[in-house]
């Protein structure tokens, strides 16, 4: 089976590339590189000991998305391309939506153009929108909130785009993925987070402070509504998100139709547990400071996961230790990323 992996030479992409590979398949991948590195694909093929075939391109290239689909018989698109970044999504609102909109309808026009019906989205829990806290742990079918950016509306969108065209010809096959918090690394230190300037998600901050390149880590908050004062996220490691999407290829192709689903651990830490997990994982004492909230943050979120075991057969495995332990391996062996 010939899988396109759209933003495969990305953290999350890259991941998913080593379990497609392992599990036997064919890996294309389509990234522009502009928050990924050629590196990365050249330690997805040591870890797995199998090739892939990559083309540069960016998705709002329709020409080059084109040229893939002639070149290559698809059978499947595990669309991961797009623009992540909160911040920046305020800033730059037109950029998010005509990539992530954009982006998408290339590669589900040259999916019509080529019968190429089978596709899993790469979307977040940012579409629950500031659920209550009676509505904790997050179900599929909670109806999607207010998004409190444009990243979080192009997520929302995203899946809407996907559903109506299931809808409108259900032969398409569409797993909607909602990845919680994806933390962590393959296990080898071999891939793993690699962002580019401050890092504005918690976990690679951390493991920059502990690598000596940030004083300390701010701690966004100490006045919410949770045990500690400081939010609540459900982690995932990115080797048991990854897996997730083996198995929702095999959902599309021995079930089919249009599936929603968590993918998290159902088990939510605040930001100082998370932070003392990685200082077990280091063996040193990481320096923080208390700030203000951070604009847009909510109070806690964590999932519930039953619908996954129940469709896909699937549940995370690894805890906060092993999350912690692998992101360290990382960045100690890869200071400088792939640079
Ligand atoms: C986690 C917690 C912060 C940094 C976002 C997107 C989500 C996904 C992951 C793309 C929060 C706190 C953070 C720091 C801190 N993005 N924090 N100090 O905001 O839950 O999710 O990133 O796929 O869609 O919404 O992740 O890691 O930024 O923050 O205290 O230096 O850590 O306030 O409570 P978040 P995060």
């Amino acid at each position: 089976m010939k899988i396109l992996v759209t933003g495969g030479a990305g953290y999350i992409g890259s991941h998913i590339c080593v379990e497609l590979l392992q599990a036997g398949m064919e890996v294309i991948v389509l990234d522009n590189l502009y928050n990924a590195s050629r590196k990365a694909l050249e330690r997805v093929k040591q870890i797995s000991g199998r090739t892939l075939t990559f083309y540069q391109i960016d998705i709002m290239d329709k020409a080059g998305v084109r040229n893939i689909f002639d070149r290559e018989s698809i059978d499947c698109v595990i669309h991961a391309a797009g623009l992540k970044a909160v911040g920046e999504s305020v800033e730059n609102p037109m950029k998010y939506y005509r990539t992530n909109l954009g982006g998408l309808l290339n590669v589900t026009e040259e999916m019509q153009r080529h019968g190429v019906k089978n596709i899993i989205f790469s979307s977040s829990a940012t579409v629950y929108g500031d659920p209550e806290p009676d509505q904790i742990p997050l179900k599929e079918d909670f109806p999607k909130g207010t998004c409190s950016n444009p990243y979080g509306w192009t997520k929302w969108m995203q899946e809407q785009i996907l559903t109506d065209i299931h809808m409108a010809d259900p032969e398409w096959n569409a797993a909607l993925l909602r990845y919680f918090n994806p933390i962590g690394a393959h296990e080898s230190g071999l891939i793993g987070e690699d962002q580019r300037g401050i890092p504005a998600n918690l976990l690679p901050y951390i493991s920059q402070v502990a690598i000596g390149k940030r004083p300390y880590i701010q701690v966004f908050g100490s006045d919410y509504p949770t045990p500690d004062g400081t939010a609540v996220r459900d982690y995932i490691h990115v080797t048991d998100l990854a897996r997730g999407h083996v198995k929702a290829i095999d959902w599309l192709y021995n079930k089919g139709g249009l599936l929603i689903c968590n993918l998290g651990t159902g088990r939510g830490y605040s930001v100082l547990e998370i932070i003392h997990a990685f200082e077990k994982a280091c063996g040193k004492e990481l320096p923080y400071k208390f700030t203000s909230r951070r604009g847009g943050d909510i109070a806690a979120y964590y999932a519930d996961c039953s619908k996954a075991a129940r469709e896909l057969s699937w549940t995370a495995e690894y805890g906060i230790e092993e999350m912690c332990r692998d992101s360290w391996n990382w960045q100690r062996k890869n200071p400088d990323g792939y640079q």
